[in-house]
């Protein structure tokens, strides 16, 4: 295939060459953000998995480093997590950095005993440059379970322990540590709770404090059967007392409505926050996008609270806040009445493929906004009143015939229930991040125009007054 710089995301990661998809072993140390992924440096589709090594000072500019875990003979790298053992419970060294991962025998899965799946550990003791697999690999062995998958680890500091949350087919097993070398079962949860249209996957376990309460959220990543098709990202409030997690409500929660937010967990050892970040793709179609020499991004790094809406408790993510820098020029204009169109293009002298625009409103009524290009192919985002939701369609976004999942409208409904509200939009060339309400209901989508969106343009049927509308080009130095 030609190569295709024009649809290089600018603030997401992606690999200079070939594949990726999940995010992995997500860990701050010393001033810096490290992210593993699931990579295969041989092609620009999924095969024999390793894990590839990006780092970044501020989450949105990436530097690649060289692959951190091959295969072995043990299997290939899938999913997992990455921990400072700042207690040197393991034994590898003071504040060794540890990977707890999956090993994935293809030759053990031809076998068919369902046993091919278990968890293993390397570690790095110069900031993840070099990598150890640990010699008594693996240590969880398989069960019998098939999926048997992407231990995510964390201290759990009120029992002294470390406490490993894993995908197990159809329900989530909680396990438990001393030194991270022997798990001890504590608990399993899930099996008739929450969506159960595919195989649960990359789950993460972690605290939030609301008005001075600590929940649990549990996040479960699931394909298919997310919200809108293929890959998706629920989530679980309630409680974890070392041993067992337990809901507060049994309603099915997601993370993101959009199709295009997989496998996301948050990272380790940044103190009070809570930073999520996603493989921005779906199993649906991420083996056939039309990019090269690469295949996938991550999205936008989102930090993560809670809020309360009515009886319910809701994970809100907004973009890091390290993300406003990379805006610049911005231009603001207030009260705007949208009558039918209103094309903004003209009023913003120019538009370019990668942007900010934050939308707000007294009183929320339909409308979309409308990113297109000279060809007319475009991508509409908005909000439909009489259904109360928000939506985004890419029906007429350009390339589109790859994959028959791909063309759609895909549909979020809105939990705020505040007559005003407010949205914003990133745009990287290829993909729309749409935050509305605070990131109480959050899309992520792509989208493959064949020459770059050029224009912005609002529409409403019934009418819309907007408060402020605020576009911001990304700044040619983040370029
Ligand atoms: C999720 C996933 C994980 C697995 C990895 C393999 O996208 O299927 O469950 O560890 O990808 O690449």
């Amino acid at each position: 295939p030609q190569p295709t710089p024009q649809y290089r995301p600018a603030y997401h990661f992606s690999p200079a060459a070939h594949w990726m998809n999940d995010p992995n072993g997500m860990v701050y140390y010393k001033g810096t953000y490290h992210l593993f992924f699931q990579y295969y440096p041989d092609a620009m589709v999924w095969g024999p998995m390793h894990w590839g090594h990006a780092t970044s000072t501020d989450l949105v500019s990436w530097k690649e480093q060289p692959i951190a875990l091959y295969p072995d003979k043990l299997g290939w790298i899938f999913s997992g997590s990455a921990v400072i053992d700042v207690n040197n419970t393991a034994g590898f060294g003071k504040d060794a950095m540890v990977a707890i991962f999956t090993h994935h025998s293809s030759e053990e899965e031809k076998k068919g005993q369902s046993k091919h799946e278990y968890q293993s550990l390397a570690y790095s003791l110069d900031e993840g440059k070099n990598w150890k697999k640990y010699e008594g690999n693996p240590v969880l062995p398989n069960p019998g379970i098939a999926d048997f998958r992407d231990p995510k680890v964390s201290w759990y500091e009120a029992g002294k322990k470390w406490v490993m949350t894993l995908a197990t087919k159809d329900r989530i097993t909680f396990y438990s540590s001393p030194n991270l070398k022997s798990w001890t079962k504590e608990s399993e949860f899930g099996e008739k709770l929450g969506a159960h249209g595919g195989v649960w996957e990359c789950p993460d376990l972690f605290p939030l404090t609301l008005n001075g309460k600590t929940h649990w959220v549990l996040i479960v990543n699931l394909n298919p059967g997310g919200p809108n098709g293929g890959s998706g990202t629920q989530y679980f409030v309630g409680s974890f007392d070392g041993k067992t997690f337990t809901p507060s409500s049994t309603d099915t929660k997601w993370a993101d409505y959009g199709p295009d937010n997989y496998a996301g967990v948050t990272f380790a050892n940044t103190g009070p926050r809570r930073i999520f970040m996603g493989w921005m793709s779906n199993w649906n179609y991420a083996n056939q996008v039309p990019t090269a020499p690469w295949r996938n991004a991550t999205t936008v790094a989102r930090e993560l609270a809670l809020q309360q809406v009515g009886s319910q408790l809701y994970l809100v993510s907004q973009p890091v806040k390290e993300t406003t820098k990379l805006f610049s020029s911005a231009t603001t204009l207030k009260d705007l009445a949208v009558n039918k169109e209103l094309d903004l293009t003209a009023k913003l002298k120019s538009v370019g493929d990668k942007f900010q625009l934050k939308i707000s409103a007294k009183q929320l009524a339909s409308f979309s906004v409308v990113l297109s290009n000279a060809k007319g192919e475009e991508v509409v985002i908005g909000f439909d009143k009489p259904t109360n939701r928000y939506f985004i369609d890419r029906t007429k976004s350009g390339q589109t015939g790859f994959s028959d999942k791909f063309a759609g409208r895909h549909t979020a409904p809105r939990l705020a229930t505040t007559p005003q509200a407010d949205l914003t939009l990133l745009v990287d060339a290829t993909s729309v991040e749409v935050f509305a309400d605070q990131g109480l209901t959050v899309m992520s989508e792509l989208f493959f125009p064949t020459e770059p969106i050029s224009t912005l343009r609002v529409y409403s049927g019934t009418g819309f007054q907007i408060q402020e509308l605020t576009y911001a080009p990304l700044a040619p130095k983040a370029q």
